[in-house]
């Protein structure tokens, strides 16, 4: 299967997973909590991430899958194909608000992101990107992302993260305003598509970054952790993704 194709079919599996989720949307589906009491989980986040496992072992028995709802236990190494998933993007979203959530496959080759797809399963936004060849929302192609001095960007921060960090405050107080969506991978494909011009957060897991890092390279923009070193896609890190010259401009005072 040629790399197209593999496009091709990554994209019809995100999207009968947005079906499914709508489907399930209508029934009343179990909620558990992980980590702490607002780390949030349903049943629908597992079983789509199975469904990808179910697939992915069947049509692709040499490819790996690397998702938050289990299966990324045994990736210790990105040798060869694999997918990072995150089944739901924005589960506390999800449950509270029934929008604003999205679907994400990052599909990496030796480490280095191949394809990207990110759907807003509400809104009906499919972003998808495949190296060197662009990236795209509902197949019309982005743009290289422009130019923009710091006093006109909005920024995309981890709220809790500003109150702690004055050089974040310093920043919130030179732009030209300030968002947070609460889902990763809808806050990266933003800032692909000029929506956003930064993005900036702390603790993220790879499934929440692989897609919207993939979609960022072929608009030209810039993925690194806070303190500007290259993301491992292995382990939880920072993050701090923006438009070039607007990575530059925070870069600078965050030194
Ligand atoms: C979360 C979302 C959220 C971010 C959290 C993530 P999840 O992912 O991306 O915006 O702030 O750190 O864990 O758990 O909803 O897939
Ligand atoms: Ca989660
Ligand atoms: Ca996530
Ligand atoms: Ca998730």
């Amino acid at each position: 299967m040629n790399i197209h194709e593999l496009k091709d079919t990554a994209v019809r599996y995100v999207e009968e997973a947005g079906i499914y989720i709508k489907e399930e949307m209508k029934k009343s589906y179990h909620i558990d909590t992980k980590a702490n009491k607002n780390d949030l989980v349903t049943d629908v986040d597992k079983n789509v991430e199975l469904l990808f496992k179910e697939k992915i072992e069947h049509d692709f028995p040499e490819h790996r899958l690397m998702g938050e709802e289990g299966s990324f236990e045994d990736i210790k190494d990105l040798d060869g194909i694999v997918w990072i998933l995150d089944p739901i993007d924005g589960t506390m979203n999800f449950v509270h608000m029934s929008t604003n959530f999205a679907v994400s496959v990052g599909i990496f080759e030796n480490g280095k992101p191949l394809i990207g797809i990110i759907l807003d399963v509400m809104n009906g936004e499919l972003f998808v990107s495949l190296t060197g060849e662009g990236a795209y929302l509902n197949d019309k192609k982005l743009p290289l992302l422009e130019e923009k001095p710091l006093d006109e960007a909005i920024v995309s921060f981890n709220t809790g993260w500003v109150l702690k960090d004055e050089k974040l405050q310093h920043i919130v107080k030179q732009v030209r305003g300030t968002r947070s969506f609460g889902s990763a991978a809808l806050e990266l494909a933003y800032v692909a598509a000029g929506r956003l011009d930064a993005y900036i957060s702390m603790n993220l897991a790879p499934w929440d970054v692989a897609g919207g890092y993939a979609l960022l390279q072929e608009v030209g923009g810039i993925a690194t952790n806070y303190e500007g070193n290259k993301l491992s896609f292995l382990d939880k890190d920072t993050l701090f993704a923006a438009n070039p010259y607007i990575y530059r401009e925070i870069d600078a005072q965050l030194k």
